[in-house]
């Protein structure tokens, strides 16, 4: 019998569209032999729908079309299954679902909302944890974490919109214990959305105000201004860890931009290669200029094996991880920059070069779900006690000081 796995994909988040790249690339190149693929599309209000139109990257130029043509429908357990039930009449169940594959970037979806709502209703499913993909969406909590495990990281600073609208001054004077240029950045955010790099006080104000537009915590960083960026990409969980090649991701501005992530590539900029394009548009994360493997020494290589390794077990990530680096080609200084939990593209171009194909990088993250969800079962998590039992009796016997207040 095959698996029915749910890909859940969109979302309210500012990466909704490059998520429906993603997934549709996913659903093209998951195994059908293993696999019954079922489509979830989450709307930018939040609607859940399905149907096998939804595969076809086309219909999504027409919101009315998956309005009209699309089941829109709930996720829920019932008897012991999950169930996408129709929520309009007449509220029939379209099909049951084995686990579902969230391939989601930024808020809503990569940041543990999502997580949090399978987990409730207690669905098998790929990827990290409620846990690892909060720490990974927050690029604060990161850096906290990051810091424990005493990794590389550009200096930084972080600070709330309350606090810069009540005392501009304090967190200027505390940025400016930073060296221009620096680079502001919005907490939550990710594809380079809400990010400016400021030169002087005008630009750093110009700059905290956009992020502002976006977060209320906003962060603020040394640039690396002689930069390589590379990335790699981590599968496994929190027991065993596998390492893709390294990658260079080359921009011609400041920095690595929206358009230069997902659009350039599609305009004939990129000498291409990618096997998955996805029709008539943004192949997403597989679109940006890249250099796979990347230029750097065996010594640097080895340091960004071990940093990544690190960062993945610290943070309890499961499925794919990509994890971004900062070198400054002066000082030859590699710095940890984020870790991308459900990176773009799931980073399947980085396993290519190793022999190993999209299908079965798709196959190992959904055999670590399933082996992460047996061992969540084999754990405890509730225990007998009689408590309660006071209650029924009438009284509220063992529970003296909340007597008083209740009474
Ligand atoms: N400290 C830094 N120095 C130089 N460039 C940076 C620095 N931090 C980020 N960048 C540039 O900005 C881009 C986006 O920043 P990043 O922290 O990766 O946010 P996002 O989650 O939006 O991808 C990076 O890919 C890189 O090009
Ligand atoms: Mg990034």
């Amino acid at each position: 019998m095959k698996i029915k796995v749910g890909v859940i994909y969109g979302g309210e988040t500012v990466e909704h569209e490059v998520s429906i790249i993603s997934a549709i690339q996913a659903i093209n190149k998951l195994d059908q032999e293993k696999y019954e693929i079922i489509p979830i599309y989450i709307t930018k209000d939040r609607e859940w729908y399905t149907g096998n139109m939804l595969k076809d990257i086309e219909i999504y130029s027409d919101m009315n079309l998956i309005k009209k043509y699309g089941k829109n429908v709930i996720l829920y357990a019932k008897d012991g299954s999950f169930v996408l039930q129709n929520k309009k009449f007449p509220k029939n169940i379209i099909t049951d679902i084995d686990i579902a594959f969230p391939i989601m970037h930024g808020t809503n979806g990569e940041d543990g909302v999502i997580q949090g709502y399978l987990q409730a209703i207690g669905i098998p499913f790929v990827g990290g944890n409620i846990y690892a993909s909060v720490v990974g969406q927050d690029k604060v909590f990161m850096k906290d974490i990051f810091e424990k495990e005493k990794l590389p990281m550009t200096k930084y600073t972080w600070f709330y919109d309350c606090d810069y609208k009540n005392d501009s001054e304090s967190v200027i004077k505390e940025i400016k214990k930073l060296k221009y240029p620096v680079i502001v950045k919005p907490a939550t955010t990710g594809s380079s959305i809400g990010i400016k790099v400021a030169d002087n006080d005008k630009e750093l104000t110009e700059a905290i105000d956009n992020a502002i537009s976006y977060d209320n915590k906003i962060l603020v960083e040394e640039v690396v201004t002689d930069l390589k960026e590379v990335n790699i990409s981590v599968v496994g969980n929190y027991e065993h860890q596998k390492l893709s090649v390294i990658e260079e991701v080359i921009s011609g501005n400041k920095f690595l931009t929206y358009d230069e992530k997902y659009i350039q590539g599609n305009k004939g900029k990129l000498k291409g290669g990618f096997k998955y394009p996805v029709k008539g548009g943004s192949k997403g994360m597989a679109s940006a200029n890249r250099k796979i493997p990347a230029e750097i020494p065996d010594k640097q290589k080895k340091e960004i094996e071990e940093i990544a390794t690190k960062a993945f077990k610290a943070l309890g990530s499961a499925g794919t991880c990509r994890i971004d680096f900062l070198i400054d080609e002066k000082s030859k200084k590699v710095y940890i920059n984020e870790i991308n939990s459900i990176p773009g593209s799931l980073a399947y171009y980085l396993w290519e070069p190793l022999g190993v194909s999209y299908s079965e990088l798709l196959d190992d993250m959904i055999n670590i779900g399933i082996k992460d969800y047996k061992r969540r079962l084999s754990k405890t998590y509730t225990f007998d006690t009689n408590i309660l039992k006071g209650f029924t009796n009438g009284g509220l016997k063992g529970l003296k000081g909340v007597k008083g207040k209740l009474g």
